[in-house]
């Protein structure tokens, strides 16, 4: 079996959420925040299906693909994501995300994604055990735990989202996976999805909401 592509981040890394950007000028919030220090850029495409918004495309994605360096973390909130991974892939993504609720075909789905060079992720929904993942460890690179419930930006971090974090930090051990949480996070919530294990975090509306860009994305990182 081939293992797939993996991350190459610092320690710590900070993905800003371009769905708090400003959506008439995707180059420009990408640039900005790339600018402003960030380590990826969080890409959330919503179907109105999996989670009741619309957000993009792959078309949308190949757009800010050509605006910045930053790695592009795609967050699929698409049920089924299938028929979307090839196109997302061509467009530029370098990780794709998907859920572990919106497929009965995980395991493929994975695999799709890493054949095509892509860092395969795979999210959980806070009411998702950890569980859930624990046949497909050996396919991913990365781990989303959704420490909102999926479908918006600017929503309050969950109350027990750091015992998820922990216990997906547990489950993966040493392995070279990287855990992220995503929804919710301010400098002030990122000091505890951290320390439960936390080395990607997502920060939509504390980072492009901000007056000063690079000033809070180091909050994170500092926090
Ligand atoms: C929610 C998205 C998140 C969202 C985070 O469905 O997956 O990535 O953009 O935004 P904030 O940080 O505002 O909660
Ligand atoms: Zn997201």
């Amino acid at each position: 079996m081939t293992s797939p592509p993996l991350w190459d981040l610092p320690a710590l890394a900070v993905a800003p959420s371009i769905l708090a950007g400003d959506f008439a000028a995707f180059g420009d919030e990408a640039e900005s925040v790339e600018a402003a220090g960030a380590d990826l850029l969080h890409v959330d495409a919503m179907d109105g299906h999996f989670v009741r918004n619309l957000t993009f495309g792959p078309q949308t994605v190949r757009a800010i693909r050509a605006r910045t360096r930053l790695p592009l973390d795609v967050h699929l909130m698409i049920a089924p994501p299938e028929p979307f991974i090839e196109e997302f892939a061509d467009a530029g993504a370098d990780g794709i995300t998907i859920h572990a609720e919106a497929t009965p075909h995980l395991d493929r789905a994975l695999t799709m994604i890493a054949e095509r060079g892509v860092r395969p992720g795979v999210a959980i929904a806070p009411a998702t055990p950890p569980d859930a993942l624990s046949f497909v460890l050996h396919r991913v690179a990365l781990i989303c735990v959704m420490t909102v419930n999926p479908g918006f930006g600017g929503q309050a971090f969950l109350p027990n989202a750091e015992d998820k974090i922990a216990a997906v930090r547990h489950l993966v051990g040493d392995r070279p996976i990287r855990v992220e949480a995503d929804g919710g996070i301010t400098a002030h919530t990122a000091p505890g999805a951290k320390a439960a294990g936390a080395n990607v975090i997502v920060s939509g509306s504390a980072v492009f909401k901000a007056n000063d860009r690079a000033a809070a994305i180091a909050a994170l990182r500092a926090a």
